[in-house]
């Protein structure tokens, strides 16, 4: 028995170092590295995420096309001298995103805490954008990088170095119907 439970604890630690305390209950969660993990959760027109990250730099995630990092949409963000800053991009290469004509995210919370960083962001789930990847339900690309230090500006960013990678994840177990349609 001892031994199932500490087996147990053993596996729960290898996906995530610590388990974090989400700021709200979520339905949904990942841990898609071992410092870091995602909360989600959805409505019939909009998704919210969490994440979690052992790091103090910024956060990236986002959503390929094929799993790698481009082409791709991408969110950075970070939080510098207590102020919250999230940028809406995209991805064409292996080189610094491209910053969206059109901002769609909100970003609803942000802390810094024990060396972590935690942000809450949102977004309709399909944006009048073109350089916005609608999220449908079924597999979906979610790429995630992070960095131990802060970027210059909220558009200057800085190389992940090998904290990177993508996990295909599902999203929206089913397409939810917009009231009304
Ligand atoms: C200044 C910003 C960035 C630069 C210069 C950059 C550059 C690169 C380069 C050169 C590689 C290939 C070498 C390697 O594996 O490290 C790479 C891979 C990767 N990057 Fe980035 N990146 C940036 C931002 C991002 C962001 C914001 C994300 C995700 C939100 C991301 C996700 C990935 C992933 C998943 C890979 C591995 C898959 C692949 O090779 O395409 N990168 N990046």
């Amino acid at each position: 028995m001892i031994r199932l439970v500490l087996g147990s604890f053993l596996i729960i630690s290898h996906i995530y170092d610590v388990e974090p305390a989400p700021t709200e209950n979520y339905p949904y969660s990942e841990a898609l590295a071992s410092k870091y993990m995602l909360y989600w959760k959805y409505n019939a027109t909009h998704i919210t995420f969490e994440t979690h990250v052992q790091a103090l730099g910024y956060t990236g995630f986002g959503i390929s096309a094929n799993g790698s990092m481009f082409p791709g949409d991408v969110i950075i963000g970070y939080v510098s001298h207590h102020q919250g800053y999230l940028t809406d991009f995209h991805t064409t290469a292996h080189a610094p995103p491209t910053v969206d004509s059109s901002q769609d995210w909100t970003l609803i919370s942000f802390s810094e805490d024990n060396g972590s960083t935690v942000l809450k962001f949102s977004r309709a789930l399909h944006p009048n954008d073109s350089d916005d990847y609608p999220i449908h339900a079924g597999v979906t690309h979610v790429i995630w990088s992070y960095s131990t230090t802060d970027p210059k500006s909220p558009t200057d960013m800085i190389y992940h170095d090998a904290t990177r990678g993508s996990k295909d994840i599902i999203l929206l177990t089913k397409d939810p119907v917009a009231v009304g349609k």
